[in-house]
């Protein structure tokens, strides 16, 4: 077996990263691409690149030959071959920054592999080329060291979960593509059938069907590395079709999935080089997080949370604090350490954002560092309700206190937007630094105010916690559930349930989102008649695969790290998919189109 499979099964002996001091004197063949040509009197230079780095290579007269012009003609990105002999570098000319800086090679045979038309634009580590035109490029744009690490990034990060999980006894099944629709919350992406005219797949928005289906089928321990494909409205951290590592097993409790996933998470950031997280890992409860953080993926990373100044402020004579509280609403603040100097108008355009997030205003009080306060409603409060709003918050000279009133989710909707808008603002955050935490106990159910039903918060399949089995009819709201979500970074990285295993509580939940027991076993009938055989109690999980390696590489985009990756329209420049397909095709699938 060789020691280096880099140069087994290849035309070369050597990659283009390897060439040392050690190889002075020996003949290599080298293949990659021209990334740059210098014509120095006489000689010429080309700096050979291929997947592991960069070697210069040497067109020299009295060596090359033949080949000498082939050298004059070479353009960037042509595809060659050489043979020469590896030279000590003249000490001036050594490129210290290069590992194989210290030595070239000098040709004395060369092929061209392939010519190449002018790139679109150049293929350096740092370009300012805008993202779809890389996209329509994407193959070019991935001979670019920082494109090519994402990918590599992805790939260790990968198998670490398949290492791990392959450890711990699970068994990677595939589940089918073309299914009936799951439903996660959005919309399908639908296929018809040729074979079944006027009848359509839905690709899966996740294999939750399919790996409770495994449990019932005494696999006990699931995995996936699953492709899944939801057709929503797309931003930095979704994609149409995006890959989630998706988890099932058998004789479990909630707390038995976050154990196994402490130490799949564990070797994953061991094998990336990940130091700064401690485990076991915090469990915040939802509602904490939302009365802290006003969402449930909290940045832990910096503190700023929220404070409740109900209490404070229930008789104040500012009108809209107490009016919002008669409401049955809530008087909540951040306390923006170090914003008490900023100018009035960076002031009036954070209330705008606030605003633009769902709020009717934004009061807010300025307590300059040379120790004046500057507000629009500090008139309107005691010095008592003052004082007591200064210690809750602990306000010191510098500090913006941001307010927000209004019912509890508009008010933890604004001020958590505001709370990351001023940490980013203020730079709280240092590069390179990770918080992981569990949001756990989330409510079973949320009452959705355009559909007019109570909808699940996770889905439907997860288990209401038992102290709240008799609750689920006659108050839904109070029920709990099993369940938990791991948090990145302020990025939800993954969520899973324990699940419902018998028949019964299964229609009753499927009942309390308001399906007909006509609808139940038309959609699920399925499962509600494999539950009826025994099913083990189990629960799992799903990770993004895409948002834990754009968290761990710290790029902005879940785009980063995906090899061909979509625009915000879900198109595909380079492809130019989705596309029109021929009326024969059309015909084939009985579909007529009606625009
Ligand atoms: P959920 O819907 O929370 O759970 O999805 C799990 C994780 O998948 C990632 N994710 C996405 N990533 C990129 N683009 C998208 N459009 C997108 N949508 C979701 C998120 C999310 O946390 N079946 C359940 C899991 C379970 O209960 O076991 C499920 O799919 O990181
Ligand atoms: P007004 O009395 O409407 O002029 O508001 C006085 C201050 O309160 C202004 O700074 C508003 O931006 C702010 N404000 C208005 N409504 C709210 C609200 N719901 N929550 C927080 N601040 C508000």
């Amino acid at each position: 077996m060789p020691e280096n499979y880099a140069n087994a099964f290849t035309m070369h002996t050597h990659t283009c990263g390897e060439l040392r001091r050690e190889n002075i004197g020996e003949t290599v063949t080298l293949c990659g691409w021209v990334s740059r040509r210098r014509d120095h009197g006489g000689l010429i230079f080309v700096d050979l690149r291929d997947r592991w780095g960069i070697t210069q290579v040497v067109f020299d007269p009295d060596h090359a030959g033949e080949y000498f012009t082939l050298g004059e003609k070479m353009r960037p990105e042509w595809c060659i071959k050489i043979t020469g002999f590896v030279r000590e570098r003249p000490e001036d000319t050594a490129n210290p920054n290069l590992p194989t800086g210290e030595v070239d090679v000098v040709i004395t045979a060369c092929e061209i592999l392939n010519e190449s038309v002018t790139p679109p634009f150049p293929l350096d580590d740092e370009i300012d080329t805008d993202e779809t035109t890389r996209m329509k490029w994407r193959y070019l744009d991935m001979r670019r060291k920082p494109v090519a690490e994402a990918l590599r990034l992805r790939d260790t990060v990968t198998w670490a979960i398949r290492n791990a999980l392959h450890e711990r006894l699970f068994t990677e099944i595939e589940t089918p593509i073309l299914g009936k629709s799951t439903p996660e919350g959005a919309r399908d992406f639908i296929v018809p059938s040729r074979t079944n005219p006027g009848k359509f797949y839905a690709l899966p928005q996740s294999p939750q069907l399919f790996k409770q289906l495994t449990q019932i089928g005494g696999m006990e321990r699931y995995y996936q590395i699953a492709r899944c494909f939801r057709d929503e409205d797309l931003r930095a951290d979704r994609q149409p079709e995006f890959t989630q590592v998706d988890i099932e097993m058998s004789y479990v409790t909630d707390e038995d999935v976050m154990e196994l996933m402490e130490g799949v998470f564990q070797e994953v950031f061991e094998a990336v080089g990940i130091t700064d997280i401690s485990f076991p890992l915090d469990r915040v409860q939802y509602k904490d997080a939302m009365e802290y953080y006003g969402t449930d993926r909290p940045d832990r990373r910096f503190d700023m949370k929220l404070v409740d100044l109900s209490d404070i402020v229930r008789g104040c004579g500012f009108k809209v604090f107490s009016r919002a509280l008669e409401n049955g609403g809530v008087v909540k603040a951040i306390n923006a350490k170090g914003a008490g100097d900023w100018p009035r108008a960076q002031i009036d355009k954070l209330g705008d954002l606030a605003v633009k997030w769902g709020a009717k205003g934004m009061a807010w009080i300025q307590f300059r560092s040379e120790g004046k306060v500057n507000s629009p409603i500090t008139k309107f409060f005691s010095e008592d309700e003052l004082e007591a709003m200064k210690t809750a918050l602990n306000v010191e000279p510098g500090d913006l206190v941001m307010f927000g009133a209004d019912d509890a989710s508009v008010v933890n909707e604004v001020l958590g937007q505001m709370r990351l808008h001023m940490a980013k603002a203020m730079n709280l955050v240092p590069e390179g630094t990770h918080d992981l935490c569990w949001v756990v106990n989330f409510p079973m159910f949320r009452y959705d105010d355009e559909e007019k039903r109570y909808v699940a918060e996770h889905h439907p399949f997860t288990r209401v916690r038992d102290e709240d089995l008799d609750k689920i009819e006659d108050n839904p709201m109070a029920c709990g559930s099993y369940s938990y979500d791991i948090v990145m970074d302020g990025f939800e990285m993954g969520g899973g349930t324990i699940r419902i295993h018998t028949p019964e509580l299964q229609r009753r939940i499927l009942r309390r989102i308001g399906m007909t027991d006509e609808q139940i076993d038309e959609q699920f009938g399925f499962l509600i008649t494999a539950l009826g055989f025994g099913a083990p109690p189990h629960g799992g999980i799903a990770l993004g695969l895409d948002r834990l390696c754009m968290l761990i590489g710290g790029y902005p985009s879940i785009r980063d790290v995906i090899a061909f990756p979509k625009t915000s329209s879900g198109a595909d420049p380079m492809t130019g998919a989705p596309g029109e397909v021929s009326r024969r095709q059309l015909k084939e699938a009985n579909i007529r189109i009606d625009l």
